[in-house]
């Protein structure tokens, strides 16, 4: 949720921001705006849209200075037009700030500064932030901005300079901000896509700290006022890897890196036909495994529930984040739960596994961003090593977390010493060659696309271990291509979903062999009964399914606790190129962001 960039050093900063703002567009893309201090005091040039449309503006062109901030929006309070979009600036324009985030407290603390006499411009929460720093404001930036910050009940990062202050004060509670470390040059961004080109060397801030960036050095404060010490990191993704690489859209290049993802998520982690990984905790004691996430790493964690169950007979439930965080669930010490987020930020994930930990459970992360809130907050983790993922859509994390999920239901197995099996193990190893191969349906999916571009509505159905496929198919199609779709457990719909399907009516069938293929064969004649369009996607050639299907996609085949993997890649690209055809850019879908960080 919104994108944050700052620079404090020798350059223009004006082309620094703008490069530094497209690499975090995918965070929130409905206004954009920058703040400059230059020889007149704090210029802010703001815009609606895309950050294209605010490069546009002609002012930016005389736009000089050396310290600068600058912020992509993805709209919470106040709509998204140019007097919402960030940077805000106090009554005195002195002082501007940028924000991400949501303060809880916005009306109390409104009427308190416009009882003091502040005009307030626009109608965002977070333009009380530089009327709070005004207030507070006496010669000294960090001391208002302390004091601003223990007014202010909510999330944000934060990042507020002054028009006489040669440094950035930057602060955390809830919402990602990382510092850049350069050679006499200091930078701060949401998260590292904004950096690498300039640096690898990089300082977390935690929650409730407060840094004062000059371009030579950074001092990080605790609220209190206490000094913390901070180690400087090092990124490892590439800015090659941040790049499309040829392909039209990241969403594209992220779904055709799969084998390279399922790789380096395996990597290391299976030696001599065991399983090697490191948990801070005893596994074999685990009476109950919760899983908690959002959205596709839900749909994720629906799967490792399949396999979790069956390979280690521990009861496995999983929910929703959002939900989990507000039930005042019944948790033990002998329960884990496992939070699994790509990028680590997810508020709705964070508060569950704050919860969890509150209530002395064991938690794991499985993770795609090094160094991300949650990864730091876990007991243990288990990081994807899936690479940058820029494309709203989520496609390479998900196959890499089902891995990740099946990585660790051995390691329990092995840990109470029971068996693991050996041709589990080998498809497991060969997963990323069968990746390869199921993407060569691309062509096929990309023709069947074509004729489903004008539906309204979409059915995805899937049994078993493949019903959170299903789901997960339907999501991927709502969310690039706006076509309404629904996944279901292929038996339910006769208890309804049935009623919808006409010949208007296309429905995916996640058909590949398992004991329950006579089933779904079954669920089909349903269907093909009243006059609905089938796609299947089968693993054999299956004479019964070849005649009721009006399209069929072939996968190769696999065991069935895989078969998830291979099986969502085609509704991947399915959906892929319905929003392309379509027109839209599924790497920016309307009203989404990438990292969800408010509730
Ligand atoms: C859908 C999608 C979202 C995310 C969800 C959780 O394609 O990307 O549903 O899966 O917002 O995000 P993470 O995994 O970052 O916690």
């Amino acid at each position: 949720m919104c994108g944050i960039i700052g620079y404090i050093g020798n350059k223009d900063s004006t082309s620094i921001l703008i490069e530094g703002l497209k690499k975090l567009e995918y965070r929130g893309y409905d206004s954009a705006g920058i703040c400059v201090k230059t020889k007149e005091g704090l210029k802010v040039f703001k815009k609606r849209g895309r950050i294209f449309e605010l490069e546009k503006l002609d002012e930016l062109k005389e736009l000089k200075g050396m310290i600068g901030i600058a912020h992509t929006r993805w709209a919470t309070h106040g709509e998204p037009n140019e007097n919402n979009a960030h940077p805000h600036f106090d009554c005195s324009k002195n002082i501007a700030i940028v924000h991400n985030g949501i303060i809880e407290n916005y009306h109390a603390l409104k009427n308190l500064l416009e009882k003091e006499g502040h005009q307030l411009s626009s109608q965002t929460d977070s333009e009380i932030f530089a009327h709070l720093v005004e207030k507070f404001y006496e010669q000294n930036l960090e001391k208002a901005v302390i004091k601003t910050l223990k007014l202010v009940e909510g999330s944000y990062g934060l990042v507020v300079m002054h028009k006489k202050e040669e440094k950035l004060i930057v602060a955390r509670k809830g919402s990602s901000l990382i510092i850049g470390v350069g050679e006499g040059e200091m930078f701060v961004a949401s998260d590292s896509a904004a950096l690498l080109e300039h640096t690898k060397k990089v300082v977390h801030l935690q929650d409730e700290e407060i840094a004062t960036i000059t371009k030579d050095k950074y001092i990080i404060k605790n609220i209190d006022g206490e000094f913390v010490n901070k180690k400087i990191e090092e990124i490892k993704w590439t800015v090659e890897q941040m790049e499309k690489k040829g392909f039209k859209h990241f969403m594209l290049k992220e779904i055709f890196e799969q084998p390279q993802s399922i790789t380096d998520t395996i990597r290391g982690r299976i030696k001599d036909r065991k399983i090697k990984i490191t948990v801070d905790f005893r596994v074999d004691s685990i009476k109950r495994i919760i899983i908690t996430a959002c959205g596709t790493s839900w749909h994720s964690a629906l799967i490792g529930k399949y396999f979790i169950e069956e390979l280690t007979q521990i009861p496995v439930e999983v929910d929703y984040a959002s939900e989990f965080r507000y039930r005042n669930p019944v948790i033990g010490k002998d329960d884990l739960v496992i939070v699994i987020s790509q990028s680590g930020e997810t508020a709705d994930t964070l508060a569950a596994l704050r919860g969890a930990k509150e209530k002395q459970a064991k938690t794991l992360g499985i993770i795609n961003v090094v160094g991300s809130t949650i990864s730091r907050e876990v007991d243990s983790g288990i990081y994807l090593h899936a690479g940058p993922e820029i494309g709203v859509a989520s496609t390479k994390a998900f196959t890499s977390q089902v891995v990740a999920l099946l990585i660790f239901a051995l390691y329990i197995r092995q840990k109470k010493g029971q068996e693991l099996d050996q041709e589990l193990l080998r498809e497991l190893e060969e997963l990323p060659q069968k990746v390869k191969e199921v993407l060569k349906t691309d062509k096929e999916v990309q023709k069947i696309a074509k004729e489903f571009t004008a539906v309204k509505n979409f059915l995805y159905l899937g049994r078993g271990i493949n019903f959170p496929v299903a789901l997960e198919g339907a999501l991927k199609l709502k969310e690039i291509s706006y076509i309404h779709a629904e996944g279901y457990p292929a038996a339910e719909i006769k208890h309804g979903p049935i009623a919808l399907i006409d010949e208007q009516m296309p429905v995916l069938f996640v058909a590949t062999k398992n004991n329950l293929s006579a089933k779904i064969i079954s669920n089909m004649q349903e269907v093909k009964a009243r006059k609905g369009k089938i796609i299947a996607l089968v693993n054999e050639d299956n004479k019964e399914i070849k005649e009721l299907a009006d399209y069929l996609i072939k996968v190769p085949q696999i065991i069935n606790e895989l078969s998830p993997v291979i099986n969502v890649i085609p509704l991947q690209l399915l959906s892929y190129y319905i929003a392309d055809i379509k027109g839209i850019d599924m790497d920016k879908p309307r009203n989404l962001a990438k990292s969800v960080t408010v509730e």
